[in-house]
């Protein structure tokens, strides 16, 4: 047994917030786990990049920046750093994370807390030149008023370090943010972020998973008009269908975790076959195996992020499911992942 996973019966003890900055500490010491060599079979060229697996840490579990690289020395192929805003904030009063142990799922109300933009953009530049590809998650601050021009703050200030942008339009947690996803307002902020860019660093919208089917074809519909470079699917739920735990069940904030996972997964095949195949889709949402990062991308993912089930299953799960999604593709008589994109719904 490796020292991560000795280590996480002592942090389920834990405050799930302080368990995290305990994890972030450890993982500064730059002595956390080293992943191994990837399959061949996962590599994949996407966005102008050479990814050399589709397993990405997802935005949220390093908000400020501080262990793009440790996560890559881990094994991830991407990491995504924020949400971060232009102003430092606190975020929500605690306790404002819970975990539903039975369920596999976190329930959150961070609220953006994070250091804001002038923290990240030290951090992002002692590590440039480093490699590996570190997306940036950009967000609106609580109190702006015109949203819109916090991610263009954003785009000017990171175009030079991020290896992409994720808009994130999609937190429960920040009043009036996930209007951004409707389609007046998406056409707006699209609109403006894309002018702000000088070259190609290529922007994702990250969208919510509770929309009904009207809402995903005006999304669908602008990202194609407005030439966005790809979507990942999705943020946490509000919703809160088919939990066991009683604990914490009824709290306000977005779920992530294993009820998520088919959710999500039915949200990234609609936004697939809404745009045609034509852009990349990242899916997120309660993967925790190999199975599941496999059904995100017969479902039209390129590439795969998690974050809840690392905190329930340790450092280890990022080399498992590696190993297991290469030998799925395997068994299907896959050679490559690009091979088994979409293969489900058909596009
Ligand atoms: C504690 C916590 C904090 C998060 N913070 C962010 C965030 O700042 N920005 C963001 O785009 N997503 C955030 N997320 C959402 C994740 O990036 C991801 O979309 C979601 O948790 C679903 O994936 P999972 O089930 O693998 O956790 C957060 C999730 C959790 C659990």
């Amino acid at each position: 047994m490796s020292l991560s996973a000795l280590a996480l019966p002592f942090l389920r003890l834990m405050d799930p917030e302080q368990a995290h900055q305990a994890t972030l500490l450890a993982l500064k010491t730059g002595l956390g786990p080293c992943g191994k060599k990837d399959p061949e079979a996962l590599g994949i060229d996407l966005l102008g990049m050479h990814f050399p697996n589709p397993l990405g840490i997802a935005a949220g579990f390093d908000k400020n920046g501080e262990v793009p690289d440790a996560m890559l020395k881990l094994g991830f192929g991407f990491a995504e750093v924020g949400t971060t805003t232009p102003r430092p904030q606190s975020g929500n009063p605690k306790p404002r994370i819970f975990r539903l142990q039975q369920d596999r799922a976190v329930i959150n109300r961070l609220g953006f807390n994070n250091e804001g933009h002038e923290a990240m953009e030290t951090r992002l530049k002692k590590r440039a030149g480093r490699g590996g590809i570190v997306g940036v998650n950009l967000g609106a601050n609580k109190d702006t008023e015109d949203k819109a021009a916090d991610y263009v703050t954003g785009i000017k200030r990171f175009e030079a370090l991020a290896s992409y942008f994720t808009v994130n339009v999609s937190s429960p947690n920040t009043p009036g943010l996930r209007g951004l996803q409707s389609r007046a307002e998406l056409e707006d902020l699209l609109g403006r972020v894309l002018e702000a860019r000088k070259g190609q660093t290529p922007v994702l919208l990250k969208i919510a998973p509770d929309l009904v089917y009207e809402e995903r074809e005006d999304i669908a519909a602008v990202v194609l008009e407005s030439g966005v470079d790809g979507l990942i699917v999705s943020n946490t739920t509000i919703a809160r269908d088919g939990l066991v735990s009683g604990r914490h069940a009824a709290e306000a904030g977005g779920l992530s975790g294993a009820p998520l996972m088919d959710m999500a997964t039915d949200v990234l095949a609609d936004m697939r076959r809404l745009t045609k195949g034509t852009i990349p889709l990242i899916g997120v949402g309660g993967v925790s195996s190999g199975t599941d990062a496999y059904k995100k991308i017969r479902a039209g993912a390129s590439l795969v992020q998690l974050y809840t089930a690392l905190t329930f299953q340790g450092a280890e799960l990022v080399t498992k499911i590696k190993r297991d999604l290469a030998s799925d593709l395997k068994r299907d008589g896959y050679k490559r992942l690009e091979d088994a994109i979409g293969v489900d719904v058909g596009i």
